[in-house]
């Protein structure tokens, strides 16, 4: 890229780099998306995580209890008593409307905000937790030059929100000060991979620093007082390939683990920084070929990734490029080259790797793993398909238990949710790797022209029965962040964090409900002074 603005003619190289961008970002556009390209006028499609059947709505609690799981401790903890809207017993429909003459993204809320803003000045209502003490901050997607071919092809912005002493004392959002965003090169105009990516996926903190991934390049690291960028990271220059935007941290050594995957050799790479960030293992995992890996898993003694057949090609990643309306596409349905997972120790020994075949489906996110004897046990956001002819994204979304055993290679595959089971899940941070009781889902909404997520789901793993927060017509949640508090080890103590907005209104706020007591909704919220675009992935700093 030259200067601002100004355009070089690409390489293939350049093509390539770009293809893999464009693929390593779709996952979450799968994960979430439901919509008609405005600009190129491709059908509608059916989205990951959402229920493509007009079907009955969630009540506050559903329980087909089909399972047969065991049953983690319950939650001694009291529920709370300061509530601002209780649940409703229905899921409402949606009212988001569409102009459907432009691009979703860039309309409504999920068109960018143009401010870096920074204020002590916010409005609480309810009472925050005093032991919530830190920094919620979320990635999303914020185009600096107001457009972008898609909603995950913009800058990477981080919107953050410190709280402490039970008031909410500071709200800031900054750009992740990529070297594409210093070079105003949006999706396209640049060759992403190290350094040169949007960095817009997600945030982690580990070892007291603060990153942020963007899935096919090197993560940032960002200032975690002022959330200003300090820089592409790549452990001391011992990290060659792209960082995953979920890094799954052991709750019992506090080593990361996480991995990297690419369209050419090595298609996949497990790598491991230890308690203090230094980067202390990476082997390469032998897999045939590149295949779309946005997410995996880990117990107290296993690595699990799922190598599931969404193909690269080549070809298509070039037409692609070359005109993102011909209908091409980077990676592809190919049922035929395989489902399966792969166990393999967590302290690293990829030639031990077990493999699990499984019938043909896509995963973009799994809620957790453990280990039960000789079994591994995942719990996952399944689609039936994805990418396959004649659907934009993915198939049929179902939310599913995986039981893999390494002493005999039996493997089953359960559904566990199947009317709205969500995605975006998220889980106490203390039972990673762990048995765990909960699970913490987004809800979607019918919507045919857009992204429309609506509520919470907290699904109880010992039942299979669910607790359903719904925001109402015009609030849209995201991911929900589970924030531990307290010495309760049971994996609902603790608060849940998101940001909520209301297309009625226009007002975005911070909410936080009480993980004991979903139904009951919001125990506080925080009245932001700028709406917060939907986007993805959050991370807690503690204070
Ligand atoms: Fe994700």
């Amino acid at each position: 890229m030259g200067p601002r603005g100004e355009r070089t003619p690409p390489s293939r190289r350049d093509l390539l780099r770009w293809a893999a961008y464009g693929a390593g970002v779709a996952p979450i556009a799968a994960m979430l998306a439901s919509c008609t390209d405005a600009r190129t006028g491709a059908p509608a499609a059916t989205a990951a995580g959402m229920d493509s059947s007009p079907g009955p709505t969630a009540g506050a609690t559903t329980s087909p209890p089909t399972s047969t799981h065991p049953s983690p401790p319950t939650s001694t903890r009291p529920s709370s008593t300061s509530t601002i809207s209780p649940s409703t017993t229905e899921l409402t429909p949606t009212t988001t409307s569409v102009d459907r003459t432009r691009p979703w993204w860039l309309q409504g809320n999920f068109a960018p905000v143009v401010d870096e803003v920074e204020t002590d000045a916010l409005t609480v209502r309810g009472a925050i937790p005093p032991e919530l003490a830190g920094m919620y901050v979320r990635n999303g997607s914020n185009p600096s030059n107001a457009d972008s071919p898609h909603w995950f092809f913009g800058d990477g912005m981080v919107h953050g929100i410190r709280l402490e002493g039970g008031r909410a004392t500071a709200y800031r959002n900054r750009y992740v000060r990529t070297t594409m965003y210093e070079a105003g090169a949006g999706f396209g105009q640049g060759a992403p991979g190290g350094a040169s990516n949007q960095s817009n996926v997600s945030c982690i903190w580990h070892a007291g620093r603060l990153l942020t991934s963007g899935e096919v390049g090197l993560p940032y690291e960002l200032d975690p007082l002022d959330l200003s960028t300090r820089g592409p990271f790549d452990f001391g220059g011992g990290l060659g390939t792209a960082f995953t935007a979920h890094p799954k941290i052991d709750p019992a050594t506090g080593h990361m683990h996480f991995f990297g995957y690419g369209f050419t050799p090595p298609f996949l790479t497990y790598h491991i920084a230890d308690e203090h960030g230094a980067l202390v293992h990476s082997e390469v995992v032998d897999t045939p070929r590149s295949t779309m890996i946005h997410d995996f898993a880990i117990t107290e003694t296993d690595a699990v990734f799922w190598d599931l057949p969404v193909t690269f090609d080549l070809d298509a990643a070039i037409a692609y490029i070359a005109d993102p309306a011909s209908g091409a596409f980077p990676y592809s349905w190919n049922p035929e080259a395989g489902s399966r997972v792969g166990v393999l120790p967590l302290a690293g020994g990829a030639a031990s790797i077990r493999w699990f075949d499984l019938d043909p489906c896509y995963v973009f996110h799994g809620v957790n793993a453990f280990r039960r004897g000789d079994e591994v046990v995942a719990d996952v956001c399944r689609l039936s398909s994805m990418f396959a002819p004649g659907e934009l994204f993915g198939g049929t979304p179902t939310h599913r238990r995986w039981t893999l055993n390494t002493a005999t290679g039996a493997v089953s595959d359960d559904i566990i949710a199947e009317h709205d089971p969500g995605d975006l899940p998220s889980r106490d941070p203390r039972r990673l790797g762990r048995e765990h009781r909960y699970g913490y889902l987004v809800s979607a909404r019918e919507n045919p022209h857009t992204v429309d997520l609506g509520g919470l789901i907290k699904h109880d793993y010992t039942d299979d029965s669910r607790e359903v927060w719904d925001p109402g017509p015009f609030r849209h949640a995201g991911e929900w962040l589970f924030v531990p508090t307290g010495t309760d080890l049971a994996d609902d103590a603790g608060y849940l964090l998101t940001y909520v907005h209301d297309e009625s209104t226009g007002v975005s706020e911070l909410v936080i409900i009480d993980a004991t007591d979903v139904a009951s909704g919001p125990v506080a919220s925080v009245a932001l002074p700028q709406r917060v675009p939907y986007g993805f992935h959050a991370a807690w700093i503690p204070a």
